[in-house]
């Protein structure tokens, strides 16, 4: 399978490249920056939610499943964008948004019996806080998110058959798969009763209030497995990349369908080694794992880790086994906007998602207009500059994107010093060393990679450095 062991690059629209200076990145705009892609060696892009919507959840509410925003561009440019991704050896993957619509979308008010209804809202808890209830003509809808994005009712057939029409339309117009959206919200309860209280621990953070309820009525009803084959039936062949917000021992009926399922353990663990090793040997156990760090929803790698760990963390990432995802300006080590700025989206998350920066230009290369957002520090941190430098983090991400052809298959956990994790793939051992000190590091044979130079001191990892090494692994006498 082509995306077994690939690398797929995270594109958000809005903020990757924009064309015509409007101040938000487009279709035309993704389409000129692909030689980057190329060039670092990624095998496929994803693509968040391009599709006509009202923004108030920048497309993750889609008022049309088969259209382009003309923010974004038309339906020709997205055409454009395939024939040149394939010139590249780029797939393109998809966001399937198939748990809520936009209140906009004209099925809400001409399909009403699409969507999910209560005389009086019951105890269940939207994801960005409140009730999961919003009152419409003397009646509750139901949304999992913001009010203005009303959940289907994925038991009702026509819902199914209006998704599958829309699934695929874009796999004929050439795009390899989809990444679906918020699978753990898709079915929920029939008979709509209240989460009970919390017994055990859920296995992922929650919000406070959350934390407090068993959130078994509201979310993973039995019968999700049965609407994701519906949608494997309808795209057969294509990738099926689930984000399924569960503890990976929970993933095996959604493993029936879909071909992987973000790692949410991984990207949860703090930059400890013992987290870290707790939430790789955890997600291992099984297949299915799509190892990803940082998204348009979380914070990315420089921010999260540190910017002495960032180096570290991308070679975690793109040395485990499996398919691996990366966000853009991550492979630049760029940082997350400042914090508490919440202009545009409600849930404070614009903080990840400031435009890609290029140049060193005050856009950083992004806009000829105002973007909208601005560049964090295209100054410091940009494509163009770090593309020179053979010491760079870009050097070092494309280095670890040709090095992790080679690496053997599965994954052997090494015993190593505190805070150091260490992991065996095939005739490669990787060390990252997440303290601030020297620590000694279990690397037989010769040096292969470091994440600066000097990082390996004999036997030993300089402080918040990572190695990948290679040599002849005996197995032990007797
Ligand atoms: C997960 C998406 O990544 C996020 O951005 C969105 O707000 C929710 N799902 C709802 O669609």
């Amino acid at each position: 399978m082509w995306w077994e062991n690939a690398v797929v690059y995270q594109v958000y629209p809005r903020s990757f490249q924009d064309s015509d200076g409007d101040g938000v990145g487009d279709l035309r705009g993704i389409a000129e920056r692909l030689d980057h892609l190329a060039w670092l060696g990624v095998d496929a892009l994803w693509l968040s939610p391009f599709y006509p919507s009202p923004m108030h959840d920048f497309g993750y509410d889609v008022s049309d499943y088969k259209g382009v925003d003309p923010v974004f561009g038309t339906l020709d440019d997205f055409d454009a964008l395939v024939a040149a991704a394939r010139e590249r050896g780029l797939r393109v993957l998809l966001d399937l948004v198939p748990c809520h619509t936009s209140i906009e979308h004209p099925w809400f008010s001409e399909h009403p019996d699409w969507y999910i209804w209560a005389d009086e809202p019951n105890n269940w808890l939207s994801a960005f806080g409140g009730s999961a209830w919003s009152k419409r003509n003397g009646r509750y809808y139901l949304h999992s998110f913001y009010p203005e994005q009303p959940d289907l009712d994925w038991r009702n057939p026509d819902v199914i058959a209006a998704m599958q029409d829309a699934l695929e339309f874009w796999i004929d117009r050439g795009a390899a798969g989809y990444r679906i959206d918020a699978i753990d919200r898709l079915l929920k309860d029939p008979g709509l009763r209240d989460d009970p209280p919390a017994t055990e621990a859920f296995g992922l953070p929650l919000s406070a209030k959350e934390e407090k309820l068993a959130l078994t009525h509201s979310r993973n009803a039995p019968d999700t497995p049965e609407a994701l084959r519906r949608i494997r039936e309808a795209v057969d062949g294509a990738l099926l990349v689930g984000e399924v917000y569960l503890p990976s021992a929970k993933w095996q009926p959604y493993l029936e369908h879909l071909d992987a399922a973000f790692a949410f353990e991984l990207l949860h663990a703090s930059w400890d080694a013992d987290a870290l090793r707790r939430a790789i040997e955890a997600t291992t156990r099984r297949p299915g794992a799509a190892w990803v760090l940082s998204n348009h929803d979380f914070g990315r790698l420089v921010t999260r880790f540190g910017a002495e760990n960032a180096r570290s963390a991308a070679m975690m990432l793109l040395t485990l086994p499996g398919p691996a995802f990366l966000y853009q300006g991550d492979e630049i080590g760029q940082g997350d906007g400042p914090g508490g700025q919440c202009e545009f989206d409600r849930a404070g998350r614009d903080r990840y998602r400031h435009p890609m920066q290029w140049d060193a230009s005050p856009a950083g290369g992004f806009t000829t207009g105002e973007p909208w957002l601005p560049a964090v520090d295209a100054e410091r941190t940009n494509v163009e500059a770090q593309r020179e430098d053979p010491r760079s983090m870009l050097s070092l991400v494309r280095d670890l994107l040709t090095l992790r052809r080679l690496l053997g298959e599965g994954i052997e956990l090494l015993d190593a010093a505190p805070g150091v994790l260490a992991y065996r793939r095939g005739d490669h051992s990787i060390a990252i060393n997440t303290t601030a000190e020297e620590r000694p590091a279990p690397l037989d044979g010769e040096l292969v990679l470091e994440t600066e130079p000097g990082a390996l001191r004999g036997r030993a990892l300089a402080p918040h450095t990572a190695a990948v090494a290679m040599g002849l692994h005996l197995p032990p006498m007797g």
